[in-house]
């Protein structure tokens, strides 16, 4: 496949298979996400892989740190979004609902309850940063995770990205032993998708160029 069409057809998977996946096919796929650019190579990520018991010990904190203090998958602004942008997450929420009805669970228990459980994918991969860095930093974190979408996508491999551990890094960083001078970004949970679940018939729209292109010439 072309990188365009890999471009075209990975979408974020919220139904995986408990089927394993190979270390060294993780491995494929971070060796790759890896080969990202980053400010002066400073190469600034650092991944932490958890698979098997520890991922279900870590989805099972999550949860219980979910219920306990309900924060939510959100966009996480300081304002009201301008309109455009409010309207984008809307036309998602739409184009969702339907798979949700069908299971019947709404947006935020499935959204929310499964992102704390990696959509049942057999590996997370957790984003880290040391908190040396400035936040300019994180452009490379997203760019890095960017890579590994695209790169477990040339190897089979779907994914989702989980942000929503960012909200919870307290217990993840408890949970995965990770030093205090460490933050945690983002994740991506890694698997194979679940086709006969509904929620995976749903692929995102996007807006066309005109809304975000401006040309000076
Ligand atoms: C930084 C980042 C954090 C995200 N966090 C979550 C999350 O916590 N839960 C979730 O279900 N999806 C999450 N997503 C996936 C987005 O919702 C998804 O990429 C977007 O709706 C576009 O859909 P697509 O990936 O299928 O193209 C995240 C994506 C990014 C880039």
């Amino acid at each position: 496949m072309d990188l365009a069409d890999i471009i075209k057809e990975r979408k974020s998977i919220r139904a995986f298979k408990s089927d394993p996946v190979p270390r060294q096919k993780v491995e494929e796929v971070l060796a790759l996400a890896a080969r990202a650019p980053s400010a002066i190579n400073l190469q600034p990520w650092e991944f932490t892989v958890v698979v098997g018991e520890e991922r279900d010990r870590l989805s099972r904190r999550l949860l219980k740190a979910y219920r306990e203090k309900r924060i939510s998958c959100s966009p996480g602004n300081v304002k009201p979004l301008p309109g455009v942008f409010a309207a984008r997450g809307v036309a998602s929420f739409k184009g969702m609902k339907p798979c949700l009805d069908e299971i019947g669970l709404d947006f935020d228990t499935y959204i929310s309850e499964g992102s704390c459980n990696f959509y049942g994918a057999p590996v997370a991969v957790v984003m880290c940063l040391d908190n040396s860095f400035s936040h300019a930093r994180l452009v490379d974190i997203g760019l890095c995770l960017g890579y590994l979408v695209l790169a477990a996508h040339h190897l089979g491999l779907w994914t989702c990205p989980i942000g929503l551990i960012a909200d919870y890094k307290d217990e993840v960083k408890e949970m995965l032993n990770i030093p205090d001078d460490k933050d945690v970004v983002v994740s991506a949970a890694l698997g194979y998708p679940d086709w006969g679940h509904p929620i995976n018939r749903f692929t995102s729209p996007r807006d066309g160029l005109d809304t975000m292109v401006r040309w000076i010439e």
